[in-house]
């Protein structure tokens, strides 16, 4: 089976009110941890690659890492790129090949916005590429770009239905509350459902994405902290608030912080209980395991995306 886009997937996600994980891949463990707890639960993927995951792992090896998977699997596999912040990244992954991608030109004014991200759709679907853009604009750190609470912003419904039809966007990445990385809230969790809920309303059987969507388990901040690591007051998104999301218009949602948690995890704990250990498929096939596992638990108690091929 070959990559696939996620469009039937979000039609058949729409319809049955659960979400389709998109997972952030930087490496081969990485890639076949997400890939085996997918396949065992028998649901559809979107495995998705940042510029910062460019940077460290080339987009060949990822790409080619990934058709690998596919092969071994037979899933279907949309191969995503996350946060492009310019035409020309698009239009890279596009012409090597990723079903899908962002265009996260949320930074400008709404106007440049959707002239960047019309742009881009034009490139991809010609193509036959379906394209993410965000409106609105989410605190935390992405690569090197760090938002802070004061330069966010939610998303207006008033925006929406201007931005997807000038656009003709595919999905759309909203605001409302959730940030990237693993301290996204200091005092009680809180997400504005009811601008989700309007947004749905305005753009009806319309996909929408939601970024920062790890839940950060404490178990895994324990660990880290037991074993030399430094993460007092991390905080995510409650399970139950990210359920309510995949049961209301969010049919993609996005983890990452919660898959380095994992493997930081482990390996602190493997290290500590192991010091003489050296060779490294000693730490990463743990690791590989512990990813699997949490993304088992995702697929399953989080997104309802199991049993759906
Ligand atoms: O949304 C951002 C992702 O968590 C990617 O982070 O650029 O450090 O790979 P990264
Ligand atoms: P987290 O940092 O919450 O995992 O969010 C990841 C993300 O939104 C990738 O685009
Ligand atoms: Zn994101």
């Amino acid at each position: 089976m070959p990559l696939v886009t996620s469009k039937e997937m979000f039609e058949k996600a729409y319809a049955g009110g659960y979400a389709i994980g998109a997972f952030n891949v930087n490496n081969m463990e990485i890639i076949q941890g997400v890939v085996e707890a997918a396949k065992e639960e028998k649901a559809p993927l979107i495995l998705q690659v940042s510029a910062g995951a460019r940077k460290y792992a080339n987009t060949i090896y990822l790409k080619k890492m990934v058709e690998a998977a596919i092969e071994e699997s037979g899933l279907p596999i949309c191969l995503h790129l996350d946060h492009g912040d310019t035409f020309e990244i698009c239009k890279e992954c596009i012409d090597n090949g990723f079903t899908s991608v962002m265009i996260d030109a949320s930074q400008h004014s709404l106007e440049e916005n959707i002239r960047i991200t019309k742009n881009v759709v034009d490139y991809a679907h010609d193509h036959g590429v379906v394209v993410e853009a965000e409106l609105g604009r989410l605190a935390g750190v992405e690569d090197d770009v760090k938002v802070s609470q004061e330069d966010s912003s939610y998303t207006d419904p008033d925006q929406v239905e201007e931005f997807v039809s000038r656009t003709n966007v595919d999905s759309l990445a909203i605001a409302i509350g959730t940030s990237h990385g693993a301290f996204k809230f200091t005092g009680e969790a809180s997400l504005r459902f009811d601008i989700l809920e309007e947004i749905g309303k305005r753009l009806p059987n319309f996909p929408i994405v939601l970024h920062g969507a790890s839940s950060v388990p404490q178990y895994l901040v324990e660990q880290i902290n037991a074993y030399g690591g430094n993460m007092p007051g991390a905080k995510g998104v409650p399970e139950e608030m990210l359920r309510k999301a995949a049961s209301m218009a969010v049919c993609k949602i996005n983890i990452d912080s919660d898959i380095r948690m994992a493997v930081t995890a482990t390996v602190r704990k493997y290290f500590a209980e192991n010091p003489g250990h050296f060779d490294p498929r000693q730490y990463l096939g743990p690791a590989r395991q512990a990813v699997k596992e949490i993304v088992r638990h995702k697929l399953v108690n989080v997104l309802g995306c199991n049993n759906r091929i």
